[in-house]
């Protein structure tokens, strides 16, 4: 199970800290977070925001938050079924959100610059996104070497995706390293950056 790799937990708690310190979520919020996964993140904003949609393609993952949300009985999550990638995607009542965010979600969504553009538009004025993510890599970061996924970001290219989609003052962190066997056996450190924008 996702949650059970200790890899996992420690970089989502990295990456909620870091989103913690970076975008002060409040209680006014409305926030998003795009390929939640099993809420490992999500679990550690939704007390400090309003309200959190929590969107996935993945209804294993999703089905996992929902057990979660019930059995700690969270009244602030809406989990949804919902492909970002997707350019007509729709929600099922109007909204717009303070916070957009992803942790390592972006490496599998091959349209970056599209899938920039689309939450962009479904961003407030002043909102923020956080995106965390893998520094470029090898090629090798995931176990299957078939996987097509992005290997992750150069932080120049990505900037200019963030200003073209909209995004003012881009900035990076970085905000862990993942230290993992590769799908060559190799050991290697893999950082993990946290890329901050406002919607002006
Ligand atoms: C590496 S997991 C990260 C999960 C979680 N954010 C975390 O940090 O533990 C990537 C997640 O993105 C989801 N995903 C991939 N493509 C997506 C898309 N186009 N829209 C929404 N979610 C997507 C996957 O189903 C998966 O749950």
């Amino acid at each position: 199970m996702w949650d059970s790799d200790p890899r996992r937990r420690a970089l989502a708690e990295a990456v909620a800290a870091a989103l913690i310190a970076r975008c002060t979520p409040g209680k006014a919020m409305q926030a998003l977070e795009a390929g939640c996964g099993t809420g490992l993140v999500t679990m550690e904003i939704a007390p400090l925001v309003k309200e959190l949609t929590a969107i996935d393609t993945s209804p294993e993952m999703l089905n996992v938050l929902q057990e979660k949300i019930r059995s700690l009985g969270v009244s602030n999550i809406e989990p949804a079924l919902l492909d970002l990638s997707s350019p007509s995607v729709t929600f099922e009542r109007e909204k717009s959100f303070d916070l957009i965010y992803s942790s390592m979600t972006l490496h599998h969504i091959g349209d970056t610059a599209g899938f920039l553009k689309r939450i962009v538009t479904l961003l407030a004025p002043g909102g923020s996104v956080a995106i965390a993510d893998l520094e470029s890599e090898d090629g090798h970061f995931h176990d299957n070497p078939d996987e097509e996924v992005h290997h992750g970001f150069d932080r120049t290219d990505l900037t200019s995706l963030m200003n073209a989609a909209g995004l003012q003052g881009v900035s990076f962190d970085t905000i862990y390293t993942v230290n993992k066997k590769n799908s060559e056996g190799k050991t290697t450190q893999y950082p993990v950056f946290l890329c901050t924008a406002i919607k002006e």
